[in-house]
């Protein structure tokens, strides 16, 4: 057997295209611009390509993208001054601090300062807690929200069907969870302390794996017909020094038994930041009291 692959790419593509069509409309209708404002501590390299990745998305979308590119040595004061600023902006609809922040800052500090109406990433306790409490108005996170896309994409009717996210994370494993949830899945969060994970996860007609390990998830944790969605983005050495980038999933192993799978690179990556600018025309629409056109 041979999986069908989620196409996150063409997927992100189509999305980007239907946000930029709903911006255009707010700007003729409601003269409303969404504005993003993204912001960088420092300069870890992977951060930087993500934030002009974001910027070059969010202004080809015709919204607005406000870059903040501070010193590492920033003090957390000053980047909780800048916050506050961004937050009584009217001009500004979404606010992103990359991450990870450096170690002389604390990262919750920073997340809980943004206004809940402002965060684009869905990572303010406001936002868990009204998507723990099954609320249609949480700012979910954006890889979580990209991921459940592409599996809406794929299965008709989620409902009764058993799913297994592999990690906990707040950004990434906890939403999924809450997400399938509320699509009416049975939903098994594993873990590192996890007891017989390939046993679970053969039990699942939908596996999320989010963990950060090369190749974990081989070919025989996979029920024959489950949907896998690979959210891993791991660097390995490809041979002569060469790298790569590879899922969390042993992409070859499990799309022999998979009805469908997202590959690496090029399934959920590319939905992350569509997602980023999907949230933010959502939140600029909400604070002019407009129908969201999406
Ligand atoms: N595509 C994207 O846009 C995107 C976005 C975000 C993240 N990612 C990628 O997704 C992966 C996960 O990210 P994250 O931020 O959620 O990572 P994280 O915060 O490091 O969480 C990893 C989770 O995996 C669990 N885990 C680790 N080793 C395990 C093992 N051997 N067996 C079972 N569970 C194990 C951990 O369990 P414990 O809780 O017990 O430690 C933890 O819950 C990373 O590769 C990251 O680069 C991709």
């Amino acid at each position: 057997m041979s999986s069908r692959i989620i196409d996150g790419k063409s997927t992100a593509e189509e999305l980007r295209k239907r946000l930029t069509g709903a911006v255009a409309g707010l700007a003729e209708r409601h003269g409303l611009r969404p504005g993003l404002a993204v912001v960088l501590v420092g300069d870890n390299p992977a951060s930087r390509v993500y934030v002009r990745n974001k910027a070059r998305q969010t202004a080809a979308a015709g919204m607005r993208s406000l870059e903040h590119r501070l010193d590492a040595a920033t003090g957390e004061a000053e980047l909780l001054a800048l916050i506050a600023k961004l937050n009584g902006d009217p001009e500004v609809h979404g606010i992103l601090v990359q991450l990870p922040l450096p170690p002389h800052i604390n990262e919750a500090a920073v997340l809980n300062a943004i206004a809940p109406h402002k965060d684009a990433d869905g990572f303010h306790p406001v936002n868990a807690g009204l998507l723990a409490g099954g609320g249609g108005d949480a700012v979910v996170p954006c890889t979580p929200l990209g991921c459940l896309m592409l599996i809406k994409n794929t299965v008709d009717d989620l409902a009764g069907m058993r799913a297994i996210i592999i990690g906990r994370s707040n950004i990434v494993g906890k939403p999924m969870a809450q997400l399938l949830l509320r699509e009416h899945c049975t939903v098994t969060i594993a873990h590192s302390r996890t007891r017989d994970l390939p046993g679970e996860c053969r039990r699942a007609d939908i596996v999320v794996a989010a963990v950060g390990r090369p190749r974990l998830v081989g070919g025989g944790w996979i029920k024959p017909g489950a949907v896998v969605v690979d959210v891993g983005i791991n660097r390995v050495d490809a041979g002569g020094g060469k790298p790569a980038l590879v899922g969390d999933v042993d992409f070859a192993a499990a799309s022999e038994v998979a009805a469908a799978i997202t590959p690496v690179p090029g399934g959920v990556g590319p939905m992350t930041i569509a997602c980023l600018l999907h949230n933010t025309v959502t939140l600029a629409c909400r604070a002019h009291g407009i129908q969201s056109p999406l």
